[in-house]
């Protein structure tokens, strides 16, 4: 709802009270952050340092950013003669709001990543000589300018080249890293052994023949029980990577229709509390949109449906729910609250290049625990089209931030239907509203970056802005950052801990008790974010190690 403008109000005050008022969880608010980051933010991943490291391709030519100190480097792709003196990644520094530039060679473009226990962002795969690539970011917090803080790559690092493919961190701390175009297969990071190769996995072929491709960028989720719930085209199957082994096979996804790359829709896995895991299917592209979209110019209405399915279930089914807006290239975030926010996209068409219109400007929030009917909410909309290239991610502080949008084989800022977008935004969910100031919780302690172990009790100091507790209404959860890109988040996970024990402890202080998750098939070793919520609105997160 938008309050009527003020000059129509001569009496402010008295107009007041008659302006509507948010309803709680309606709205959200947008921000331009900057209107330049020099890249177009393909990939991002938010590091424990909360800064955020986002990268765009290396072979169209120049980006919009320097290289620091006059640097220049070669692509292994390019003629020896050519050299890049411009980054095609950048770290943002959430504080101070600004990016510097990073040093890439190797064509990081359509790639995946995951982030090791200790906080290495591990990236892999891409296109041309970069494919086999992998490339190591440490994340650092010292002084903005130490360039030595960057990218390490390796060339010859995967068995497969992985253009395309999913990442996901697995409960031993390596990753697995799951097809890519014209791969049937997956493979592990690190390697076992110095020649350990790829194992096949027929899956990816089955639902590439029968969907003509719509099987890119496989939604992959970490099971409860160690194993792998793997989405492709409108199938899925649990999959057990140590011995390379199908457990079952779902039910296809009601419809038919393609969900992954082109026909690009998006997953989550909703929030883990109890041993009843579910995935959320959204949107996408019908069957035969990218064909239709690339050799008739014909840009089909994307899919306004969406599939909720208990992976764990005896008889497994999906159970189908409608948007109240159609999307294909949306993102899917968990926020805090443990609610699930659908953003950027378009209307009609599929992903690839020129191959999107229609975008949709308004995100929509998704509330796993109504009942059905009422779970969608349709949030203010910004005024920037996302496209395809563009990605979103949480922030410690409870925004989301986007970025990206380049339907284009190049950097074209005029003439062309959707420009290469080269800003950031952010999206505050109505739980950051300031007139919910009173409710949010600030965590007081432990302090970020407390290192936790599997199963152990933690004590939570907190306050919250009234000095009032509702106790029967605060709940903890702990998400571990994803590696957003192509409308999917990799190796995205909300948990809600259990917790108990809410009392006063001193003026306006409150403490509880809560148990860290009891393994890493629940939660992988690595660095995650810890909000309390209370009342629906999340205090701002702090860094657990576990
Ligand atoms: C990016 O760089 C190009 C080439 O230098 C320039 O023409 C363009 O205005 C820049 N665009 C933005 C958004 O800064
Ligand atoms: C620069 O970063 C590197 C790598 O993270 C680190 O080892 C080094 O100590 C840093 N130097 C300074 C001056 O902060
Ligand atoms: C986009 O940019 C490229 C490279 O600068 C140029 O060759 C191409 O003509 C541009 N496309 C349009 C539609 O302007």
């Amino acid at each position: 709802m938008t309050p009527p403008s003020p000059p129509l109000c001569l009496f402010l005050l008295l107009c007041l009270p008659l302006w509507p008022v948010p309803a709680a969880g309606g709205g959200g608010k947008w921000d331009l952050l900057l209107s330049n980051i020099g890249i177009s933010a393909m990939h991002m991943q938010l590091l424990h340092t909360d800064r955020v490291v986002m990268f765009d391709r290396t072979n169209f030519g120049s980006s919009n950013i320097s290289l620091p100190k006059a640097e220049c480097v070669h692509d292994p792709d390019d003629p020896p003669s050519r050299l890049d003196c411009t980054a095609h990644s950048v770290e943002y520094d959430v504080a101070s709001n600004s990016v510097r530039p990073l040093t890439l060679s190797t064509n990081i473009w359509c790639s995946s990543g995951a982030v090791l226990p200790d906080g290495t962002l591990v990236q892999t795969g891409g296109n041309g000589r970069g494919d086999h690539a992998v490339r190591l970011y440490k994340p650092c917090t010292n002084n903005n300018n130490n360039y030595s803080c960057n990218w390490q790559e390796t060339t010859k690092a995967l068995s497969q080249r992985r253009w395309y493919a999913t990442s996901q961190i697995l409960p031993d701390g390596r990753q697995i890293i799951v097809g890519g175009r014209g791969e049937f297969n997956y493979e592990f990071y690190p390697k076992k052994t110095a020649g350990e190769g790829s194992y096949s996995l027929p899956f990816l072929y089955q639902t590439f023949q029968s969907g003509k491709e719509n099987n890119l960028y496989p939604f992959v989720f970490l099971n409860i029980d160690g194993n792998l719930f793997i989405f492709a085209n409108n199938r899925a199957i649990l999959f057990d990577h140590m011995n390379s082994k199908v457990i079952r096979t779902y039910p296809t996804l009601p419809g038919g229709d393609p969900r992954n790359y082109p026909s690009t829709g998006s997953a989550v896995l909703l929030p883990l509390k109890s041993s009843t895991v579910e995935v959320l299917v959204c949107g996408g592209a019908p069957t035969d949109s990218y064909k239709r979209a690339y050799y008739n110019r014909d840009f089909v209405e994307a899919l306004n449906t969406c599939g909720r399915i208990a992976i764990n279930d005896p008889d497994p089914q999906w159970v189908m729910e409608t948007m109240p807006l159609a999307r294909v290239m949306g993102d899917m975030l968990l926020l805090p609250d443990g609610n699930v926010l659908i953003i950027n996209g378009a209307a009609f068409g599929t992903a690839a290049w020129e191959l999107g219109r229609s975008p949709v400007l308004s995100p929509v929030l998704y509330y796993p625990d109504n009942q059905p009917g009422s779970r969608f909410e349709v949030q203010n909309p910004t005024s920037t089209p996302r496209m395809y290239h563009s990605s979103s991610i949480l922030l410690r502080d409870g925004r989301v931030i986007v970025g990206g949008s380049n339907p284009h084989q190049f950097y074209n800022f005029t003439d062309v239907l959707f420009p290469t977008d080269l800003t950031l935004e952010s999206f505050s969910p109505s739980y950051l509203d300031p007139q919910f100031g009173y409710l949010r919780p600030q965590i007081l302690s432990p302090v970020s970056g407390f290192y936790v172990g599997y199963g152990q009790d933690v004590m939570i100091r907190f306050n919250v802005g009234s000095g009032r507790v509702v106790k029967s209404e605060i709940m903890v959860t702990m998400i571990v950052p994803a590696f957003a890109t192509h409308s999917f988040s990799m190796n995205q996970r909300l948990l809600i801990l259990d917790s108990w024990d809410v009392k006063e402890v001193g003026r306006y202080k409150y403490q509880l008790r809560v148990r860290m998750p009891g393994s890493g098939n629940f939660a992988p070793g690595g660095y995650y974010l810890l909000f309390v919520v209370h009342r629906d609105i999340p205090s701002e997160g702090i860094w657990i190690h576990i």
